[in-house]
């Protein structure tokens, strides 16, 4: 009995200890917009703002989009300005861009001399790769009337698409 609650003790600080990891590191990164993401990326954001997910807050019927069971899915988050970013934006699966977006880190000619260095270094900034995991956080059937199969090798395909040159 005794062994049993000094080891859920333990398990509550764990918790503790890791859910407060995360609240921390979603404070120190704050989600930036994607016209901050254009000014370096023009060609990923005009493939991308012809895409369902540029568009999804309109989906949404001015009633629906107070409601956050539905914009839980259909927008990216908030500025540390309170500027609220509908649809699905470029941070919604690349992680909020506050630290990695600096051209300390995102500089075409730094990268360039050292990629892996500065990959890595966006990473810890908070930059994502998205992963299938990434996507299912709104592709899931969980509140979701609208889901429809999801395959991850044919879906990412259309994310950023290729036919108009979208690899920049
Ligand atoms: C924040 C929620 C969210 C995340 C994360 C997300 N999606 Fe979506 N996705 C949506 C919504 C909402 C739509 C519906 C857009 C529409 O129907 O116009 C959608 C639609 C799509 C479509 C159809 C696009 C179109 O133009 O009609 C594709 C393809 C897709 N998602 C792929 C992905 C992939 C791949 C990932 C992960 C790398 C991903 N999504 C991550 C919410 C999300
Ligand atoms: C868990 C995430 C999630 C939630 C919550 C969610 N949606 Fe969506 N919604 C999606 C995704 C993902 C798609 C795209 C489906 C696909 O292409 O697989 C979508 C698509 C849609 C579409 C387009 C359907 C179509 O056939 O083109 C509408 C409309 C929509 N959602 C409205 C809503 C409303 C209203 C709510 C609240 C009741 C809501 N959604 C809640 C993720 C979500
Ligand atoms: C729905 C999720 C999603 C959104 C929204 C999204 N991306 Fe991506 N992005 C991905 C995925 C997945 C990959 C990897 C693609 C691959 O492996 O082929 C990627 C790759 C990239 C790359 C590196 C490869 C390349 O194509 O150059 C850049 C740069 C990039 N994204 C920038 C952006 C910018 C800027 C925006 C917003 C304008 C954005 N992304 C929006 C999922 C997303
Ligand atoms: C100051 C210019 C600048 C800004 C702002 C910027 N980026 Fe970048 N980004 C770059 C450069 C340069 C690279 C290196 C690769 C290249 O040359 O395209 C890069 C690389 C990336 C990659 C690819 C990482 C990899 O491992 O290949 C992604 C994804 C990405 N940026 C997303 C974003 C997103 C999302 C935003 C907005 C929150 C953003 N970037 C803002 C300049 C910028």
């Amino acid at each position: 009995m005794r062994r049993v609650s000094i080891f859920s003790f333990f398990l509550a600080a764990l918790l503790l200890v890791a859910s407060g990891m995360v609240t921390a590191k979603d404070t120190a990164h704050k989600y930036v917009g994607a016209k901050k993401c254009k000014t370096c990326h023009k060609a990923n954001f005009k493939s991308w703002s012809e895409t369902g997910h540029a568009k999804a807050y309109d989906l949404l019927s001015d009633d629906e989009k107070k409601k956050p069971e539905c914009t839980k899915c259909h927008i990216t988050g908030t500025t540390a300005k309170g500027v609220l970013l509908e649809g699905v934006q470029c941070e919604a699966c690349h992680g909020p861009g506050s630290a990695y977006k600096s051209p300390k880190i995102m500089s075409k000619k730094k990268w360039k001399a050292d990629p892996k260095k500065h990959e890595q270094m966006a990473i810890d900034a908070g930059l994502i790769l998205p992963t299938e995991e990434t996507c299912v956080r709104c592709h899931t059937k969980e509140g979701n009337a609208n889901f429809k199969e999801f395959k991850f090798e044919e879906r990412k395909l259309k994310v950023h698409p290729k036919e108009d040159g979208a690899k920049k």
